[in-house]
């Protein structure tokens, strides 16, 4: 089979860790990243990059022409934080994003979309606790009604178009290797680089902030599973509920303290509070688990070692 894949956004958190993977997956030629901007070294040299406005259609669907693209992962966006700063350009950004990758899927030009949702999409009046994947979904930031209405676009370019689009509603995700992006979790991954060059970390949100997290490997190993899943298993086309870990700044730097035990931690909760307090706990993940083997792995433990170990050269 000729599998071509586009990453749109693939300089961001998420985009840099998926490329370098496809790429160690299908080979460097197969994968074409692109973003606004240029990325980091690691990613700009290991195969070929593009110039690319997501929301500009004739410049997508050129690229998607000429590169024979088979399969488009759209990373970009403007995330939770950001986007309250600047709502228009945070609705204009992730919806004319996605509506242009949903046209070239509707015209068969691709055959198959990969649309990250979040937990975002949840509000105030969703149940906190194991949050089904069919709930009241109220979400109270401009984010989160970007997510919740790309949810509604994709399963209705797929029941009236057939247009394979697959989602996966990411919690926060933390990772290493590139910094995150202005989201509402943050601080989890700042918390490590913190605690290695200062011993000490001001968290935006307060101490009792629950939150559903997971470690990247995960999240890219479930983006690309649900991709690679043959499409009759794939059953929800709105967005599937994903779960990792959950845990609160206070559990996150008692874990960090197994490390480096003065590393301390104090509380200056900011606009980032509210937000943060109208998204679940924990999520119930059993239909991803059911539909397409969906399995998390990584521990909160086991996660802080991955990152404190990999982030040690940086601080020293
Ligand atoms: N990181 C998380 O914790 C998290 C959690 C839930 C959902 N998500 C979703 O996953 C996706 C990727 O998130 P991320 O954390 O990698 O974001 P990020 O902000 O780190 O990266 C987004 C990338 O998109 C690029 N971009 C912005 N405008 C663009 C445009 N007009 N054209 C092309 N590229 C453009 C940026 O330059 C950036 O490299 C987003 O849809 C986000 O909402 C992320």
């Amino acid at each position: 089979m000729k599998k071509r894949i586009l990453i749109i956004g693939a300089c961001g958190q998420i985009g840099t860790e998926l490329t370098l993977y496809l790429r160690e997956k299908f080979g460097k030629h197969k994968v074409i990243a692109s973003d606004i901007r240029e990325g980091d070294k690691p990613l700009m040299k290991s195969g070929p990059f593009e110039i690319l406005d997501a929301t500009n259609y004739d410049e997508v669907e050129e690229v998607v022409i000429r590169h024979e693209i088979t399969d488009v992962y759209l990373m970009a966006a403007m995330l939770s934080a950001t986007a309250e700063k600047f709502p228009m350009k945070g609705w204009n950004l992730n919806m004319d994003s996605l509506f242009n990758v949903l046209k070239l899927a509707k015209e068969k030009k691709i055959e198959k979309l990969f649309w990250p949702s979040s937990i975002a999409v949840f509000g105030p009046t969703t149940p906190k606790n194991d949050t089904p994947q069919r709930t009241v979904m109220e979400p109270s930031t401009v984010y989160g009604i970007s997510k919740q209405t790309g949810e509604r676009w994709c399963e209705y370019y797929f029941n009236r178009y057939g247009v394979d689009v697959r989602s996966i509603r990411y919690p926060g995700l933390i990772s290493y290797k590139t910094l995150p992006g202005g989201g509402t979790t943050d601080y989890a991954v700042d918390i490590y680089h913190k605690a290695l060059k200062h011993k000490k970390y001001i968290c935006f949100l307060n101490s009792e902030t629950t939150l559903p997290m997971m470690f990247m490997d995960d999240a890219i190993r479930a983006t690309v599973s649900i991709m690679e899943a043959d499409r009759e298993d794939i059953k929800v086309r709105s967005s599937y509920n994903l779960s990792g870990m959950s845990f609160d700044p206070e559990e996150i730097t008692a874990s960090i303290k197994k490390h480096i035990p003065k590393f301390e931690i104090s509380y200056e909760p900011d606009f980032r509070q509210p937000i943060a307090d109208s998204w679940p706990q924990s999520i119930d993940d059993s239909e991803a688990r059911k539909d397409w083997g969906w399995e998390s792995k990584i521990s909160l433990d086991e996660m802080t070692e991955i990152m404190l170990t990999n982030l040690k050269d940086k601080y020293q």
